[in-house]
């Protein structure tokens, strides 16, 4: 099944904060763990999902990243503040990232642009500070939580610091954006998301496929399961040889010129087609990455 997120229902996962943004918040007993936190202005959402799903913020024993874009990482500032003993696990890189100004300027930024869409979140400091992780993750690791445990992938090719979670006993993968992502009404397409490498990227889809996962909660919006969940992996690596193609043509029909072939698949794929929902000025910066990138495989 396809599952839109603010209908799911399951006894051991739980969404905080917003569907589109979520926070999946996995009920492990005595240690429960969150995978992402979205936009760092939702922040005060997440925490009053945190305390009426938990009872309290307290119990959330763990914050797990899945790299290092705002809308994924937004509010670990802020829960780091308000949670005393969270702790929080992701690719080290991110630690290396946000010590830079710049770079916490631009997802604070990028976040600012969806404020129009949330105007009943209460408001309080949701700023980006430095982070330091508790668990610095690389893939490979096994960490134990109440009555489950979650084996950690390096999940590179959305990002070089993209890692992916996936709880054996329930069967519940949190890939974030390294596998795709849904796209359309009915997510009937897939979103590629290659932005590091395209490689890796292909690769990671097909090493997670092979976990045969029973649930894959997506980045964004959906859960899908069963069937659907193993299609998705299918799906996603038909698209990413398909849209290969298209940057590839557009850079023909451009004579190799990176900005040109940007602004001709903007106008075609996001513009006109008009099924893409990701805010369009984040939308242009990967579009401008993965053409880059493609540009300088090819010859
Ligand atoms: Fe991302």
């Amino acid at each position: 099944m396809k599952i839109l997120g603010d209908v799911f229902e399951h006894d051991r996962i739980r969404i905080a904060g917003n569907f589109i943004y979520p926070g999946y918040v996995v009920m492990c007993g005595a240690r429960n763990a969150m995978i992402d936190c979205g936009l760092n202005i939702l922040g005060p959402r997440y925490l009053a999902s945190l305390r009426s799903l938990l009872g309290s913020a307290e119990n959330l024993s763990h914050l797990f990243l899945t790299h290092s874009h705002y809308d994924h990482l937004g509010a670990a500032c802020y829960l780091r503040r308000k949670i005393s003993s969270l702790r929080i696990g992701g690719h080290e890189k991110i630690e290396s990232l946000l010590v830079k100004e710049s770079v916490r300027r631009r997802m604070a930024d990028l976040s600012e642009i969806q404020r129009a869409f949330f105007p009943d979140v209460e408001s309080d400091d949701v700023s980006f500070e430095p982070l330091a992780l508790d668990l610095k993750l690389f893939g490979g690791e096994q960490i134990s939580l109440g009555d489950l445990h979650c084996d950690v992938y390096a999940a590179a090719g959305h990002t070089a610091d993209s890692l992916a979670y996936f709880f054996p006993e329930i069967g519940a993968l949190f890939a974030g954006e390294s596998i795709g992502v849904p796209e359309g009404k009915d997510a009937s397409g897939v979103q590629v998301e290659f932005l590091s490498s395209y490689d890796d990227y292909v690769k990671t889809i097909e090493q997670l496929a092979a976990l045969e996962p029973k649930i894959v909660c997506m980045a964004h919006a959906w859960i899908f399961t069963d069937d659907d969940a193993r299609r998705f992996f299918e799906d996603s690596l038909r698209a990413t040889v398909t849209y290969r193609k298209m940057i590839e043509t557009a850079l023909d029909e451009t004579n190799g010129d990176v900005d040109k072939a940007v602004e001709l698949i903007a106008r075609r794929e996001y513009d006109e087609k008009g099924t893409i929902f990701q805010e369009r000025n984040a939308y242009l910066m990967n579009l401008a990455a993965q053409v880059r990138l493609i540009a300088g495989k090819k010859g």
